[in-house]
């Protein structure tokens, strides 16, 4: 199979809608990564997902609707709190659990009753969403385990002849995948952080959310929260808060093991690093998000050792540096 990176006119949006449609994969832009998109309803493209990414049978998909999609098509019922959200959230990175009608096949929420739907923002999503009219399953468009893509060649790069069409919708916006929420709870969980914070939510609807433990779960709410996540293929060391200075030391004695070490912070911390390899993150949290996988996949190529700096835990620094710490090994 060879995999093609097309831009996404209205004629190859046509082309993979069609391509979803006969029951194959292709990749598309959304304004938080990438995703692996197949037909919800058709057993067999979504196996194909799971073949492709080499992804644990265990880990559900995220099913992609256009705004306009019928929600009572893949859901039993749409609980008060999810029609607050929807109404003051969507489309946008918000990914919201409900509990599923059994219409799209079992295997994209892996046995589960509940069904993970999100309408993305970025514009190529939607147009393909509606060219098709299809509940498209997709998760982010990597190699289970490694980091997430948000251009189109670290789609190919990760991915190259496991998929037919690869739409190019440029860099993604956020760079982050979305908050994933619960509402099948009496309060609703976040399960995984991201560009909508429990503050977003609390502001603009009035729920009170509560946050999943994101570490030392022995039963995970959310199957991925279990999993080594996001990883560059070379070895990474995460810093504590406010100890970065301790990386000069770290790095000096890598240097004498031989290795390539590099150090990746916020452009504020560089000062700290003088005469070392470093990249910088940006200026803020958001840019971090921004640019995080982007900035990983060029260290992992260039480099054999990662020191990454963690940012301040606000807003969608939280986001993260919950995306940092999932990184490491070690
Ligand atoms: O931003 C995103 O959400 C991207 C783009 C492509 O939309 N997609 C994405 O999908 O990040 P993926 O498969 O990489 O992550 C889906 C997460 C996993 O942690 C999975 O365990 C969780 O959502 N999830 C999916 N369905 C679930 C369910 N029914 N119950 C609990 N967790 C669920
Ligand atoms: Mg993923």
């Amino acid at each position: 199979m060879k995999t093609e990176i097309f831009k996404p006119s209205k004629k190859n949006i046509k082309l993979a809608a069609s391509e979803l449609a006969k029951g194959n994969l292709i990749a598309f832009p959304t304004e938080t990564v990438y995703g692996l998109g197949a037909n919800a309803f058709n057993k067999e493209a979504v196996e194909k997902i799971f073949i492709a990414k080499n992804r644990p049978q265990d880990n559900p998909l995220i099913v992609h609707i256009h705004k306009n999609y019928d929600l009572l098509q893949i859901v039993k019922n749409i609980p008060e709190t999810a029609k607050n959200l929807i109404k003051h959230f969507t489309p946008s990175p918000l990914t919201i659990i409900m509990q599923s009608n059994n219409k799209v096949c079992p295997e994209v929420s892996c046995g589960l009753k509940t069904l993970a739907v999100r309408i993305p923002s970025h514009k190529v999503a939607q147009k393909l969403l509606k060219a098709c009219n299809l509940p498209i399953a997709a998760p982010s468009a990597n190699t289970s385990k490694h980091l997430s893509p948000t251009t189109a060649k670290a789609v190919k790069d990760d991915l190259n002849k496991k998929l037919e069409i690869i739409l190019n919708g440029g860099k993604c916006k956020i760079g982050l995948e979305s908050t994933v929420i619960d509402v099948t709870k009496k309060v609703p969980v976040i399960l995984r952080l991201g560009a909508i914070t429990k503050e977003m939510i609390k502001e603009k609807t009035g729920i009170t959310v509560n946050i999943a433990n994101q570490t030392n779960v022995k039963i995970p709410p959310s199957p991925g929260m279990k999993y080594k996540h996001y990883s560059p293929k070379c070895e990474v060391f995460i810093s504590e808060e406010n100890k970065e200075q301790q990386l000069n030391l770290m790095y000096d004695n890598l240097i004498k093991d031989g290795y390539n070490p590099v150090i990746v912070c916020l452009n504020s911390l560089l000062p700290l690093f003088k005469n070392k390899n470093k990249i910088s993150l940006g200026k803020s949290e958001k840019e971090a998000a921004n640019k995080l996988y982007d900035t990983l996949r060029m260290a992992e190529n260039k480099y054999n050792y990662i020191l990454l700096c963690p940012v301040k835990s606000t807003g969608i620094g939280k986001a993260v540096n919950n995306r940092i710490s999932k990184m490491s090994s070690k």
